[in-house]
């Protein structure tokens, strides 16, 4: 049997000479066989006392996840490379289910799902450890969601407001700016004491090279935490990917602390899921999904909560990413989870090819919490924009016709036009709340009616700068402000007309 030895030498990482030593004190052990492997997942057989979601041993060093118990054999998802376990080779059962390190060392790190470095640094040094797997806060665990997430972008705040706590789908086809959303809201951040945990599922290397350095050049990474299962990592590993990054996001929320996660995106994270499913040759379903691909979202998105003061008042707020198809929100994914989520945020394809970016569409999208958590100076101003915003767009549309229109409706539609291109807004420039209050307030007060429509970028790059020096009360405006006094709202409009007349020229 010298070849047994050997194997479990390498897989126990023990030198030959502690096994002899072992070998004299006789232990119990369960030891499988691998039947079959191939394409991320491997059946077992042998190991009949094995618990659902244990954590398995490979030789070879492979860990892999029990997904799937039968009499005879047990199919495992991998979460290493499936190259280096052979069929015929040894499995052992650990009885523990998958762990993730949590903790203050994962902050700034990008990681894989089992928490192992992906940015070429050292182990994490984490001296806590939490299973993958947490049930979600019961009801009398959580409180009330009630203060808002900043984005910084304007349209998200004003129409579609995020409150800490809630779970907002952002959904739309591919290449309509769900991702960038998504970064901007990190990006935003810098301002708070908000940690941002963004979980890559699926994605290209490239594209996830490019969020990570754009939250480094524009946000505060030393806050932020990247849990990656990129497009070519084992299915199993992007699998467990989402469910590892609420482990880590939740240790930092039972500490009290305000924490975003991102999921980019679950899409992609059911089409994994789809895959090992139907290598495992469990039944398919509709679109060929598993039965319980419902199950497996609603019990990730549950666990984003606000907790209860008793249970220190921290906050897990989920912004997961579906991808559509040709706009067909009612396919099966999206459908599933947009009845899971507390509203949606959805990306059409023509507004962003007419250069409306971010190319959200206000009609299509709802925010069923957040809305009572908007800052008070923003609310008074926002009440009533959805409405204002959509009758604009309908006598836009009839205009089109060629329709004559008098002179009241020519203003109504030109005032819209500056809302619209006030909801505009670059890539990594998110906007502070003064200054979103300062946009609404200019447009409502008609202070850019006068404005030619493509100087209102001008308006909005300089209107920083000039608060500073004009108004600065503005800008320290926070989310407790009760409501813009009126001393300040008369200079506040005043330095805004004043910058108008200044960029039109
Ligand atoms: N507000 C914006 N302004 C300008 N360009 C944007 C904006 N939002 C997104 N883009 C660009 O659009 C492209 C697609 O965005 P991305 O977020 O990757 O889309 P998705 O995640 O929906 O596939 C990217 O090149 C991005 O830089
Ligand atoms: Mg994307």
């Amino acid at each position: 049997m010298p070849g047994l030895v050997e194997d479990l030498a390498h897989w126990v990482g023990l030198t030959r000479d502690r096994i002899d030593r072992l070998a004299l004190q006789p232990s119990l052990e369960q030891i499988g066989r691998v039947m079959r492997v191939g394409d991320g997942v491997a059946t077992v057989s042998g190991l009949p006392e094995t618990r659902l979601d244990e954590l398995l041993l490979f030789a070879g060093g492979v860990q892999g996840l029990a997904v799937d118990l039968g009499e005879q054999a047990i199919g495992c998802v991998l979460l290493g490379d499936a190259t280096r376990v052979a069929a015929g080779s040894i499995v052992r059962g650990t009885g523990e289910v998958a762990r993730v390190p949590v903790g203050d060392a994962l902050l700034g790190r990008t990681v894989d799902a089992l928490g192992q470095p992906l940015d070429g640094g050292e182990a994490v040094a984490a001296a806590t450890f939490a299973p993958v797997e947490q049930p979600a806060p019961a009801i009398v665990e959580r409180d009330l969601v009630t203060r808002p997430l900043a984005t910084g972008l304007l349209v998200v705040d004003a129409m579609i407001p995020l409150g800490r706590g809630q779970r907002e789908l952002i959904i739309g086809d591919r290449a309509t700016g769900k991702t960038a959303v998504a970064v901007d809201t990190m990006i935003n951040q810098r301002h708070s004491d908000v940690i941002c945990v963004y979980a890559a599922v699926g994605q290209k290397a490239s594209a996830v090279a490019e969020v990570i350095a754009s939250v480094r050049q524009y946000g505060a990474p030393e806050r932020c935490l990247f849990v990656v299962g990129e497009a070519d990592a084992p299915p199993g590993l992007q699998w467990l990917t989402p469910y590892s990054a609420c482990s880590m996001a939740e240790h930092f929320v039972a500490a009290g602390r305000d924490v975003l996660l991102v999921i980019d995106d679950l899409t992609k994270h059911a089409a994994a899921y789809r895959q090992i499913s139907l290598l495992l040759r469990r039944p398919p379903g509709r679109e060929a999904y598993p039965g319980d691909i419902f199950y497996i979202h609603s019990r990730l998105l549950e666990r984003a909560a606000k907790l209860a003061p008793e249970r220190g008042s921290g906050s897990l707020t989920a912004l997961p990413i579906a991808e559509t198809q040709a706009g067909n929100i009612s396919a099966y994914i999206p459908t599933n989870l947009i009845s899971i989520t507390d509203g949606q945020i959805y990306l059409d394809p023509r507004l962003f090819n007419e250069d409306q970016k971010p190319a959200i569409d206000v009609g299509k999208s709802v925010s069923r919490v957040g809305g009572k958590t908007q800052a008070p100076v923003l609310q008074a101003l926002s009440e009533s924009l959805r409405l204002e915003y959509a009758q604009f767009l309908e006598l836009e549309v009839f205009t089109r016709f060629g329709t004559m229109v008098d002179e009241r409706t020519r203003k109504v539609i030109e005032h819209g036009r500056r809302l619209r291109a006030v909801l505009r807004q670059p890539q990594f420039a998110p906007l502070s709340l003064g200054e979103e209050v300062a946009l609404l307030l200019a447009v409502a007060e008609g202070a850019i009616d006068d404005l030619p429509l493509d100087r209102i970028d001008a308006f909005r790059s300089a209107l920083a700068g000039w608060l500073t020096e004009h108004c600065p009360e503005a800008l320290a405006l926070t989310e407790h402000t009760p409501a813009l006094d009126l001393a300040l709202k008369a200079r506040l409009i005043a330095a805004l007309r004043a910058l108008a007349g200044s960029v039109s020229g």
